[in-house]
């Protein structure tokens, strides 16, 4: 089957004032379809550039990037942002929202960008806000809300236009327990649908929840192991509504 994302000798270099920063340095990686993908590693090594470029959000130095079968990195910044819009959702490790947008309007907008009525929208909205237990802050501005809170608003944009591929960047690094639980479920939600996920994390509780495991180190992917048994059927599988 074509791999959802597929990427080939990736690389990214910073050029800042000092000296490049070559933080991705040659990464070959294919999520499958429905795959369930953590990605571990140290503090530096280079995650949130990975995904980030992945995604396309931030430029590559050299490489190949596919969504879904076609090649992205080659084409214009406003084609590969339809071709986002339409695979991808992201949560960024600091969140991103819209500060003079409601949290409501912020989850919102993804799905109505992605060509979806304002009925379906709302709907998935208020779906998504009420599993991550945020309904009561649905008319807030995101900046009145804890760091948690705004994480788990980044989770549900990122849900919102149901991606079939969702790149998370630490979305329960901010969170207690009890959130982090309610996170994990939509994420087992998510993956029980069918949906492929590359979720960045330090936490190794966390991580277990994937079918495979990379770690990058110094820009580079030094162990990738699938978990025995995992990938394709989940048994405890959670139906998402709408
Ligand atoms: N915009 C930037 N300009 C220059 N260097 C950068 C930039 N962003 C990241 N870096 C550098 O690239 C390397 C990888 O950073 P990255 O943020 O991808 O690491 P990370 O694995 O996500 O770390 P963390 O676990 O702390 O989030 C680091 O050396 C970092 O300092
Ligand atoms: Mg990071």
């Amino acid at each position: 089957m074509t791999p959802v994302l597929a990427v080939k000798n990736l690389v990214k270099i910073y050029r800042t004032a000092g000296a490049p920063v070559p933080a991705v340095r040659g990464v070959d990686l294919e999520v499958e379809q429905g795959e369930f993908v953590a990605v571990m590693g140290p503090s530096g090594s280079g995650k949130s550039t990975l995904v980030h470029v992945m995604a396309g959000l931030d430029s590559r130095t050299d490489g190949e990037i596919w969504l879904a079968g076609e090649r992205v990195d080659t084409l214009g910044e406003a084609a590969w942002a339809v071709k986002r819009r339409k695979h991808i959702g992201f949560v960024f490790q600091f969140f991103n929202l819209v500060a003079n947008m409601t949290v409501a309007d912020n989850v919102e907008l993804p799905a109505l960008l992605a060509g979806q009525s304002a009925r379906q929208a709302r709907e998935r909205r208020d779906y998504l806000l009420g599993e991550l237990g945020l309904t009561a802050q649905a008319d807030s501005p995101p900046g009145r809300l804890s760091g948690g809170e705004q994480q788990r608003v980044a989770l549900a944009r990122a849900l919102a236009n149901q991606p079939t591929l969702l790149l998370a960047d630490e979305p329960t690094g901010n969170l207690d327990s009890g959130n982090t639980r309610d996170v994990l479920r939509l994420l087992k939600a998510v993956h029980g649908n069918g949906q492929s996920i590359v979720l960045v994390t330090h936490d190794a509780r966390v991580a277990t929840m994937a079918d495979r495991v990379l770690t990058l180190c110094d820009g580079q992917i030094t162990d990738d192991g699938r978990i025995k048994g995992r990938g394709g059927g989940v048994s405890d599988v959670v139906r998402l509504r709408g």
